[in-house]
């Protein structure tokens, strides 16, 4: 089994005018890497930031954080040069966004990011699968995208738990409405790498968030290994 549990806060719900201090707290708190969101008011209702934003950050937290990019805009293809530019470290761009993957995952390569596929709620995993064994990491929506602070939506785990099943050492990460209410349910099903927003931004006590969240997807993945 090659997966590791990782926590991956996203700063979408913290203090936007300090972003770069976000960053570095998340990470001094035990974050293994940061999930920044982008949105463009058209794949999705609502506007965040772009390359630039993410440039300034990589510049603020240095080079070793891991920047998961995950990109909720139309066309993602135009801007994988400059989130490679500005420090990207895995472009995850929706299945839904694009009428080629296949080109799209090969670009994402070729610029040297890692590959992370998403998903809406409506859509399909088997939708995904063809994709699979091209990527690092599949992003299974647990929420729609677009807005931090909603309700987990249980019922995608069953998605969560054929991607286990069928490719047992992909990265698989879940979004949306995730905290310590609902981290069991993600972690039973397979999850390895985990989004939190507001549950960890928001808490008094980030780091135990994140320790909490970790420890339970450890423990499933442990458990997975001995039942192997
Ligand atoms: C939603 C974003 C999420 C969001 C998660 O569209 O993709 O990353 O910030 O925030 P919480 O954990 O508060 O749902
Ligand atoms: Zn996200």
């Amino acid at each position: 089994m090659s997966y590791s549990a990782k926590i991956g806060p996203s700063i979408l719900s913290s203090d936007l005018s300090q972003l770069g201090d976000e960053c570095k707290r998340m990470m001094e708190c035990g974050a293994d890497y940061l999930h920044l969101d982008v949105m463009d008011g058209h794949f999705v209702p609502n506007i965040t930031f772009g390359h630039p934003m993410v440039e300034c950050l990589r510049t603020a937290v240095g080079p070793d954080p891991f920047f998961d990019m995950h990109m909720m805009v139309s066309r993602p293809e135009q801007w994988v040069k400059p989130m490679a530019a500005a420090g990207a470290s895995q472009y995850t761009f929706h299945l839904e966004a694009t009428t080629n993957p296949g080109n799209l995952i090969k670009e994402i390569r070729e610029s040297g990011m890692k590959v992370g596929l998403a998903i809406k709620p409506g859509t399909t995993v088997e939708e995904l699968a063809p994709w699979a064994g091209q990527i690092d990491m599949a992003l299974v929506m647990t929420v729609e995208p677009g807005f931090g602070g909603q309700k987990f939506m249980e019922d995608m785990m069953p998605k969560v738990s054929w991607l286990r099943s069928q490719f047992p050492s992909l990265d698989i990460e879940v979004d949306g409405g995730v905290g310590p209410n609902s981290i069991h349910k993600c972690a039973e099903a397979g999850a390895n790498m985990i989004v939190s927003g507001s549950a960890v931004v928001s808490s008094d006590d980030p780091r135990s968030v994140i320790a909490l969240l970790k420890n339970v997807v450890m423990e499933a993945i442990q458990k997975r290994s001995l039942d192997r």
